[in-house]
């Protein structure tokens, strides 16, 4: 058996196309939806996915605004970037790309973004009235965008166990929230380092969320047969016969597919999904502040 994909380009472009149609009604009551990207210092890979975060905001109408910073930028200039950024009624949504440069404190700039204008769902506002099951909040990217491709793909979900490994701030512990949501509504079990016989417990699972970033824990021995898996791990793994010396790997073993009923790829699957749940996080601030 070979698994269905749940193709992160598609329906992410479902996404972007709904985007654009709400784009287009906020255009005709002259507002253009504006989202402002700080990168602080040069992470490669941070420059990649802010590239790739622009050109979305091309594809879909949204306005962007990059801000660089120096890597070796005093905490008080990003503070002053961001107060700038949150006082300014022409932009809707301002993200902080992550991580910043060591010894930067990634939750105090965190916590003063406007919680209407963080379109990373990432401010204690938001993760609180996610915790509270309220729908009036900014919905951090990644997870939204693994239950979108999970119901995109046709996967049941509610009453279905659901494991989630990774207890991140970003995805693991805001993802576990989702899955348990009324209306989604999962039995859903957050393993992690300290859990024993994490292979057991994923074996339980009819859907399986792997945030952990480490390249192909997930093996096809942990995984029911028919379960979804949705990977959601980018790993760089060294590769000498690869130009650029590595390659990408999820958090999940290939040989998964030959088990599971969805799986997710990597690239491909929840890359494109963060993004196009960014623009709509965009367009709602837009909406909401406007
Ligand atoms: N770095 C990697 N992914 C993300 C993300 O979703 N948001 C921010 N701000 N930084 C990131």
């Amino acid at each position: 058996m070979s698994a269905q994909v749940l193709d992160g380009k598609a329906c992410g472009a479902e996404v972007e196309a709904e985007v654009k149609a709400k784009v287009s009604v906020l255009n005709e009551r002259g507002i253009t939806p504006h989202l402002a990207v700080v990168i602080v210092g040069d992470d490669p890979a941070s420059h990649v996915y802010v590239g790739a975060k622009e050109r979305a905001c091309e594809r879909v109408g949204v306005k962007s605004t990059r801000i660089d910073l120096p890597a070796d930028s005093d905490f008080s200039k990003v503070v002053d970037v961001v107060e700038k950024l949150n006082s300014d009624p022409s932009v809707h949504g301002i993200l902080v790309q992550s991580p910043l440069p060591k010894g930067m404190d990634e939750l105090a700039i965190t916590d003063m973004i406007d919680p209407a204008k963080d379109v990373d769902g990432f401010h204690p506002v938001n993760l609180g009235r996610l915790v509270q099951g309220r729908a009036d909040g900014l919905v951090p990217c990644t997870p939204a965008g693994v239950i979108r491709l999970l119901e995109w793909g046709g996967v049941d979900i509610s009453g279905k166990n659901a494991v989630v490994i990774g207890r991140s701030r970003i995805v693991g512990a805001p993802v576990s929230l989702l899955l348990g949501r009324k209306g989604v509504d999962a039995t859903v079990t957050i393993s992690h380092s300290r859990t024993s016989d994490i292979a057991d417990v994923c074996r339980a699972a009819d859907i399986v969320i792997a945030a952990v970033g480490r390249a192909e824990m997930v093996q096809a021995d942990w995984v029911k047969q028919g379960a979804a898996v949705v990977d959601v791990g980018v790993n760089r793994v060294d590769d000498e016969s690869r130009e650029r010396g590595y390659r990408l790997a999820g958090d999940v073993h290939p040989d998964v597919a030959d088990v599971a009923g969805h799986l997710s790829p990597v690239p491909g699957g929840v890359g494109p999904m963060t993004i196009a749940m960014l623009m709509l996080n965009t367009v709602t601030a837009a909406e909401s502040n406007s």
